[in-house]
């Protein structure tokens, strides 16, 4: 496995790789074993399976977020090479926006719901870097978890919109026995806040509508953002002990 700081590098290293094909699978490092299938699904269908690693500040919309975001690279790297990972590509914030934050993709208003809505420019700064990396990578597929179901939803719609030459291939939502979703800022949370984080996706599968949901996920002790139903999926965002976690599931009968 090789790891790229230097984008000049990478493009010389992606010269070499041009017969071949490639996969890719961005991530902002801390990785679980909901990357850990990603990098799998990425290594079996790809020639070279690349991994990008950049906590991308332009998505943060709250600097606290941004500066306790989990870091664990040596274990990351631990774990992209015993997954087979052919490149680890992990450039600064100077090569990856050099001029600043000067460009950026911006969805049309309608679609800032939900995360769109209660981050504001999240999306935005989402959009901005997979366009940079997806770029740079000049992937024939890259690999997006459903647990952020809007970002992948975004991201596909972006790829088609700009006839990138990536395709977008969605991948289920890894969870712990308990039904909580693998997510980074898992990490985050005390032990009797991971005792209580399932109720989150017992809420979303139970209920019978949000409201229901809402309320089951209240009386948890959880902070709602919202709950809500699209493209016939259950979407909630709740703090539990100041950290914010997002979850969805298919609708009963829509799946
Ligand atoms: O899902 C993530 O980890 C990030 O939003 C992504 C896609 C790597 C872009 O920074």
């Amino acid at each position: 496995m090789q790891v790229w700081k230097s984008i000049v590098e990478w493009r010389r290293r992606r010269e070499a790789i041009a017969q071949r094909t490639v996969g890719f699978v961005p991530t902002m490092g801390a990785l679980h074993p909901g990357h850990g299938s990603l990098v799998e699904r990425c290594r079996a269908e790809n020639e070279v399976a690349v991994v990008s690693v950049f906590v991308n500040p332009t998505q943060f919309n709250d600097p606290k977020d941004l500066s306790r975001y989990p870091s664990t690279l040596e274990h990351d790297l631990d774990m992209l090479e015993s997954l087979g990972a052919d490149d680890v590509i992990m450039p600064s914030k100077r090569e990856l926006y050099p001029n600043g934050y000067l460009f950026r993709i911006e969805p049309e208003s309608s679609g800032l719901t939900m995360e769109g809505l209660h981050r504001p420019g999240f999306l935005q700064g989402v959009l901005t870097i997979v366009m940079k990396l997806l770029n740079l990578v000049q992937a024939d597929r890259s690999y997006f978890g459903e647990k952020d179901f809007q970002q992948l939803q975004a991201v596909t719609e972006m790829a088609r919109d700009f006839f990138l030459k990536t395709r977008i291939v969605p991948c289920t939502t890894v969870r712990e026995a308990s039904g909580l979703a693998m997510s980074s800022r898992n990490a985050l949370l005390s032990a009797g806040a991971h005792a209580t984080a399932p109720a989150l996706y017992r809420a979303l599968t139970q209920a019978s509508n949000c409201a229901e949901a809402r309320s089951i996920m209240e009386s948890s002790g959880f902070k709602v953002d919202y709950v809500e139903e699209h493209w016939g999926r259950r979407f909630a965002a709740a703090f539990l002990d100041g950290v914010r976690l997002i979850d969805n599931v298919p609708v009963k009968g829509e799946d």
